[in-house]
């Protein structure tokens, strides 16, 4: 099954939203496999975004992802990194559509509480940056066919 690496950011920590957002995660049916809090740095931030190091806002962003300890997870579910980028919403919490994580519980394009992989592809290359193997785990629940349907489990 599919997997994608999730970033609770600072703004997450900081306005109290970890419960809400991890609620709302396990109310979809979606599994966590893997959950740490860890503090980022500038080497890590200029790797995850290094399609944004020339920005003029990176300065700014790099701080605002070092300003708390983050929670990183990884979820697991069928077409996970999908689902999970529309459960996330837009980039700019203004603009993210209502029932998104972003749409409903932030304002701002930098301050926007979750990061979300936006491919398989780079899932992969994500959690690799952010977890040691020995913190992964192959963890399913024992029944799964509450969540999906044999013909989805078995395509
Ligand atoms: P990006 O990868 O474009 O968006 P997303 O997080 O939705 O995948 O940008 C990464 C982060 O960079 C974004 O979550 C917040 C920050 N950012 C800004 O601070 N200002 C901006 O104008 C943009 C586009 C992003």
């Amino acid at each position: 099954m599919e997997q994608t690496l999730v970033i609770l950011k600072p703004s997450c920590v900081l306005r109290g939203l970890i419960g809400e957002v991890i609620g709302r995660i396990e109310k979809r049916g979606i599994i966590i496999t893997a959950m740490k809090m860890m503090q980022l740095d500038e080497k890590i931030l200029r790797e995850h975004y290094a399609h944004l190091v020339d920005k003029p806002f990176f300065p700014d962003l790099c701080a605002s992802m070092m300003a708390t300890p983050v929670i990183c997870m990884v979820l697991k579910g069928i077409d996970i990194v999908s689902v999970f980028r529309t459960m996330v919403g837009a980039t700019n919490g203004r603009k993210a559509a209502p029932g998104t994580l972003r749409g409903d519980l932030c304002m701002s394009g930098q301050a926007n509480i979750v990061h979300a992989s936006d491919s398989p592809e780079n899932a992969i290359i994500e959690i690799n940056r952010f977890f040691k193997p020995e913190e992964l785990t192959d963890y399913v629940p024992s029944d799964l066919s509450f969540l999906y349907a044999n013909d989805e489990l078995n395509p």
